[in-house]
């Protein structure tokens, strides 16, 4: 058992909802499942930061494919008064023509995030796209994804750890975090 020590970040109070434990398990489970899936081919994996650096670290070192990984990041700018604000994805360092995409990402939480990289993504003509997430709010999905990897499906509530952040703050941790209301 976790105990119920309160983390305070910012203005606002949390406590361990996942340990690290439970999570390093969930994420070998995924690592596994691509393992199996993508026998014989060499998938370019894209992690997006920063919130999926910490979970990118620890499911590579489970994945046994040869393979590569980069990391992208969604750089939003305001553009002129029509188009409202521009995201545009940086560093994709790496061609993807024609390979195995496998984006990973901390948390599909209305999908939009996920939706937009899928079609910026499709224009480099990669073979395929598969998407790994760490964390999935079934209840918030507003657009239709598959997602055929996620580590843990969580209730709607605002976490933080384990990379991901609130204001910022508390990536640092080990366990992933709920907020107390
Ligand atoms: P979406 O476009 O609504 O799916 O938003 C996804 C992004 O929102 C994630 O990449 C996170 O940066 C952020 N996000 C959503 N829910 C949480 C949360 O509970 N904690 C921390 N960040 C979150
Ligand atoms: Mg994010």
């Amino acid at each position: 058992m976790h105990n119920n020590t309160i983390l305070q970040v910012r203005d606002k109070q949390f406590t361990v909802s996942y340990p690290e434990a439970q999570i390093l398990e969930q994420v070998a489970r995924v690592a596994a499942e691509i393992n199996r899936d993508y026998e014989g081919q060499e998938p370019v994996f894209l992690a997006i930061l920063n919130g999926s650096f910490i979970f990118a670290a620890d499911l590579m070192r489970e994945i046994t494919l040869p393979c590569e990984i980069s990391f992208v990041k969604m750089a939003s700018y305001e553009g002129t008064s029509s188009t409202g604000v521009v995201r545009e994805m940086i560093g994709l360092g790496v061609d993807i023509t024609d390979r195995p995409v496998i984006i990973v990402e901390d948390i599909v939480d209305t999908g939009f995030t996920m939706a937009h990289m899928i079609d910026t993504l499709k224009r480099h003509n990669p073979k395929s796209i598969d998407i790994c997430t760490l964390l999935l709010k079934p209840q918030k999905l507003q657009v239709k994804l598959d997602i055929r990897y996620c580590a843990l499906e969580i209730p709607n509530q605002f976490i933080l750890g384990y990379g991901l952040d609130y204001d910022g703050y508390g990536r640092n941790t080990r366990d992933i975090y709920t907020v107390v209301e």
